[in-house]
């Protein structure tokens, strides 16, 4: 069984031994997955293979091995079903400059089969749910990248899936335009019941929106779990700071066995158990160093990243160097 398996007992997209070659290039190598009904982000830096892995179980285009499945369907040959129950906003522009708003969203309607008059009253109906009710007479070519975002959001959900793929859905947004659309993801999932995957190669952007996280690096998976797992599982720390002789203080704390590691003045203590913090004390008397502030250091997604990718060997700083295709070797900056 994998990680995933322990969330729930049926995922609503699984992927066994998953291979995904571009001639010689491996896009996708051995790919396990059991995505849970919810929220789930799917994070990692460009060219990790996610828009890759989302085509690949969309069945737009195929796998090289391996197996998967959509709400029970099988990837290699059940792609349209699929398609018609899945919402996809894909990456890259898809709409068309000339056409109102409205009417793109209708097409996309009834390109996913819906008859005319139905696509009609959904297309009126998802672009007031996305913010657009004010411009939907409006020509496509006269929109901002935010309100391109929202029409393609709402070209995916006008047949109202049971499932929403997005990709890299705040990319190239300004704060406003990401908020709303990251809230109208939630909302999606929330008031909706709909279960939402969306990739971003930026922390924040999952961590508002998802329960659950798998994170992709070159090609690979590399976690998938819960975000609440992924939090609880971190190593409680204490985090100290104090006026006086750091590096004293360090051996002090190292003569006691206790693992520290120092950020400028902040210092931060493994939590081993109940004593670690009158051992901290009392190493701060013999370093003679005074403790200015101590205080259980709670860990955040972007710490547990990094952790993460520390493991991994790469040396990534921040999620802003997720930006960066091959980071190996990409600035330190800290
Ligand atoms: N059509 C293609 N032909 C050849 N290589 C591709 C193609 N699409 C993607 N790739 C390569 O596959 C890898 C994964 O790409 P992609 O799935 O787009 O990553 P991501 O969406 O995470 O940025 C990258 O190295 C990319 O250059
Ligand atoms: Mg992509």
């Amino acid at each position: 069984m994998t990680e995933q398996g322990l969330l729930g007992p049926s995922p609503i997209i699984t992927a066994k031994s998953l291979h995904k070659m571009y001639g010689p290039h491996v896009a996708l190598e051995s790919v396990n997955l059991e995505i849970p009904k919810g929220a789930t982000g799917i994070l990692g830096p460009n060219g990790a293979g996610k828009s890759t892995l989302f085509k690949c179980l969309l069945g737009l285009i195929g796998t090289t091995s391996g197996e998967g499945s959509v709400l029970g369907y099988d990837i290699k040959t059940e792609g349209e079903l699929i398609r018609s129950k899945i919402g996809y906003m894909p990456e890259y522009n898809s709409l068309d400059p000339s056409l109102f708003a409205v009417d793109q969203v209708r097409y996309a309607g009834e390109l996913l089969g819906m008859n005319p008059n139905q696509a009609s009253q959904r297309a009126h109906e998802v672009l007031e749910y996305v913010g657009l009710k004010d411009q939907r007479y409006r020509e496509i070519e006269t929109f901002s990248t935010g309100m391109l975002q929202a029409t393609k959001l709402a070209c995916a959900l006008v047949h109202d899936p049971e499932i929403l793929i997005c990709d890299e859905p705040t990319n190239g947004l300004d704060q406003r335009s990401r908020a709303f659309i990251l809230q109208t993801l939630r909302r999606t999932v929330n008031e909706g019941g709909r279960s939402v995957i969306m990739s971003s190669h930026v922390m924040d952007d999952v961590e508002d929106v998802c329960e659950s996280i798998v994170m992709i690096h070159k090609g690979r998976i590399v976690v998938q779990r819960s975000i609440e797992d992924l939090v609880n599982q971190v190593e409680k720390e204490i985090e100290l700071v104090i006026w006086g002789g750091a590096s004293k203080m360090e051996s002090e704390l190292s003569s006691d066995n206790l693992r520290a590691r120092r950020l400028g003045r902040v210092i931060r203590v493994k939590m081993d158990d109940d004593s670690t913090v009158s051992k901290i004390l009392q190493a701060a008397v013999r370093a003679e160093v005074q403790v200015r502030q101590m205080k259980q250091y709670e860990p955040d997604l972007e710490d547990i990243f990094l952790l993460i990718m520390d493991k991994l060997g790469a040396e990534i700083k921040g999620t802003s160097d997720l930006m960066t295709p091959d980071h190996i070797g990409g600035a330190v900056h800290d």
